[in-house]
């Protein structure tokens, strides 16, 4: 069953219905990339100012390209590089305010000034990467950092 999604004009309780919403369009039977699939729909919807959300999934020791929203992106990324790399490595979420500052920056998109990522760690190991773009500098701030550890909760739970 779904319910109907509906953007507010407030970042924290666009989180809290982002929250709210994900169970019903993801299903703890369904195979991994389906989960990933409407989770970065949701995102989508729900975040003002980006131009890629999506994630990298941890496969045969590389971040291989998921589900995502955007134009397409590079395939694959090796662990320690790049910032979704580096978040992987760390095992540690990173805000980069202007990604040119960002020593190793891979360029999917010439449009993107910011970015946020967020490991995702399934029973102890690496499982995939969450990275969201944003063609405004200085997009993400700890608001969103804390409602997307909560969105990925929802999801993390709902991994077969
Ligand atoms: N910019 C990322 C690569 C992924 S794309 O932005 C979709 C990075 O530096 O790791």
């Amino acid at each position: 069953m779904f319910i109907p999604i509906q953007k507010s004009q407030n970042k924290v309780e666009n989180y809290n219905r982002m929250v709210e919403a994900l169970p019903y369009y993801i299903n703890r039977k369904d195979p991994w990339y389906v989960t990933l699939a409407n989770t970065s729909a949701l995102i989508d919807y729900f975040l003002d100012t980006i131009n890629w959300v999506g994630f990298y999934v941890w496969h045969h020791d590389r971040l291989y390209l998921g589900p995502f929203q955007g134009k397409p992106a590079c395939t694959e990324i090796q662990l320690g590089r790049g910032v979704v790399g580096t978040s992987a490595l760390q095992e540690k979420s990173l805000i980069v305010s202007d990604v040119s500052m960002f020593e190793g920056h891979i360029s999917c998109d010439q449009e993107t000034q910011s970015e946020i990522v967020l490991p995702i760690i399934v029973h102890g190991k690496l499982f995939a990467v969450l990275d969201i773009d944003s063609p405004k500098l200085n997009r993400f701030d700890t608001e969103d950092l804390q409602g997307l550890q909560k969105v990925l909760r929802v999801l993390i739970d709902n991994l077969s």
